[in-house]
């Protein structure tokens, strides 16, 4: 089967159901009238209120839809949460999981990373694990230490290789600054490598997205690095118009022969 590029819009906490309708709306119309590429699959992951919504608007298009986190235990009293087959039953096909947000505002660790990407996996759930360095990890040279450490703690001992990862330096989220091509470059190599050494030859279908401040205008330079799978948007994908011109980056060549040449 071919592997395609992958290009996730990630909502965060932004729209209402009602808002969330209208730009799905505006989505799907965009594509039809694009013609997208078809070596490219479309994914949203809108918050949690409006998966239910978004979800019967996709359901007979080719756009999948996530959702951006989910609760490790299979049911129970955890008031506020959210389990995996609970999305699953929403015919949800990816849950982020491990975004730096919830790392740095809500104390989350590798370890409930870990446990999260597990029952993900175990509900037919498609992790999108999210991995990255801070400023400050960057500035004193740890960026693929701290990229190791996440990447062995979260999937050690797992050899599902439904799995997508994306990597997004903290520092590049929201702010505008997208770390260069050849900086997403060298970390994505790196990481396939550890991919590689876990799960042989199997790795080479997990996807490899960059997310931090890709915008239209930056997508080409990034998206045609050799390890440059696809993308996970924040802010340019709140805006349909914006977030469908990144889909439609030209120049993409299918990810097979990229990888053969
Ligand atoms: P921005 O595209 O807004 O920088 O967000 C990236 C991100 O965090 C996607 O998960």
């Amino acid at each position: 089967m071919e592997r395609k590029y992958l290009i996730v819009g990630n909502w965060k906490m932004n729209k209402t159901p009602s808002q969330s309708e209208d730009l799905v709306k505006k989505i799907i119309d965009l594509k039809t009238r694009h013609g997208i590429s078809a070596h490219v699959t479309i994914a949203i992951c809108p918050p949690f209120t409006s998966l239910d919504r978004c979800a019967e608007w996709l359901k007979n298009t080719d756009i999948a839809i996530g959702a951006q986190n989910l609760y490790f235990e299979k049911e129970g009293a955890f008031t506020g949460e959210i389990s995996a087959s609970m999305l699953k039953d929403l015919r949800l096909t990816y849950v982020i999981i491990g975004h730096s947000e919830r790392r740095a505002i809500f104390h989350e660790t590798d370890e409930q990373i870990h446990q999260k990407v597990k029952i993900a996996q175990a509900s037919q759930l498609i992790p999108i694990l999210c991995v990255g360095e801070t400023l400050d990890e960057r500035e004193s040279n740890r960026t693929l230490t701290v990229i190791e450490t996440q990447i062995s703690h979260v999937l050690e001992g797992l050899t599902n290789t439904n799995l997508v990862i994306a990597y997004e330096p903290v520092w590049a989220i929201g702010t505008g600054k997208t770390a260069t091509p050849e900086m997403a470059q060298k970390v994505h190599q790196f990481i396939r490598e550890l991919l590689q050494k876990q799960f042989g030859k199997g790795s080479q279908i997990i996807p490899i997205l960059y997310g931090g401040s890709m915008k239209p205008d930056n997508a080409a330079d990034l998206l045609t690095q050799p390890d440059i799978d696809g993308g996970l948007i924040g802010g340019a994908s709140l805006v349909a118009e914006s977030f469908m011109d990144i889909v439609a980056t030209k120049g993409l060549s299918p990810l097979d022969s990229r990888k053969e040449s």
